[in-house]
């Protein structure tokens, strides 16, 4: 890496890259139409904490020194983990309900019952279920934000892996290919680069997973 930013940094004249700095959940600061290519790794729905890595990076760029820095940072993120998931009851049917939902709903919601069935026989009680919800919710709002910013033919590369969560299957990329149908994109297809959760001897479950790149297209 240091090598080619040593070539790159001897040749270019300056940055050719104009950078936003954005929430993707929210209306996003571009033109209409704007974009014919979406390439992007977004958090899986697999409990790891952005948040806090968030804080880790920043603290190391100086941009933050405490939590008090970051407040807000949690609440913009895509829930992807359960420390920014709800397991209220009433919270979760809130969720379930949102019409974002409709495309998934009669799959999701057996997932999220099986989910919470599951969690009772556990120590920690994760509230997996709401995450679940939470994170389809938002990935939804992602696809309606980036459908009016995406020229017509738009090329989108999402980089994403199915999730087992307490070993209740998830069918991730599937499940986001139709909602971005449903967003008013076209076709969608999964090429898998990779399995996952097949070597450890200390896995959580033996769901067999896999992750790729999720093309959707139109
Ligand atoms: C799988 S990581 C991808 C990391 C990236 N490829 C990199 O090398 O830094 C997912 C990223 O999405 C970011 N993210 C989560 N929610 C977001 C949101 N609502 N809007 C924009 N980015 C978000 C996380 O902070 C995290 O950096």
């Amino acid at each position: 890496m240091s090598a080619d930013m040593r070539a790159m940094q001897t040749s270019a004249i300056g940055a050719r890259a104009i950078l936003h700095e954005v929430t993707v959940t929210n209306d996003l600061p571009l033109l209409d139409n704007w974009a014919t290519l979406v390439v992007t790794s977004p958090p899986y729905a697999n409990n790891f904490d952005y948040a806090d890595a968030t804080r880790l990076e920043m603290t190391f760029f100086g941009d933050a020194v405490g939590w008090g820095d970051l407040k807000g940072i949690r609440r913009q993120l895509v829930r992807s983990c359960t420390q920014a998931s709800t397991g209220h009851s009433g919270k979760v049917r809130e969720l379930l309900s949102d019409p974002s939902l409709d495309p998934i709903r009669s799959e999701i919601e057996g997932v999220c019952s099986e989910l919470k069935s599951v969690r009772e026989t556990k120590g920690g009680r994760k509230p997996y279920h709401g995450m679940i919800a939470g994170y389809f919710v938002d990935m939804a709002t992602a696809f309606q934000k980036l459908r009016p910013k995406c020229a017509p033919g738009v090329t989108m590369c999402f980089v994403v892996g199915d999730s087992a969560p307490y070993g209740v299957y998830v069918p991730v990329e599937r499940w986001l290919g139709e909602l971005a149908q449903a967003a008013g994109f076209g076709e969608f297809e999964f090429e898998k680069t990779r399995d996952r959760n097949t070597k450890w001897k200390n896995r959580k479950h033996t769901v067999p997973l896999h992750e790729g790149r999720l093309w959707i297209r139109g």
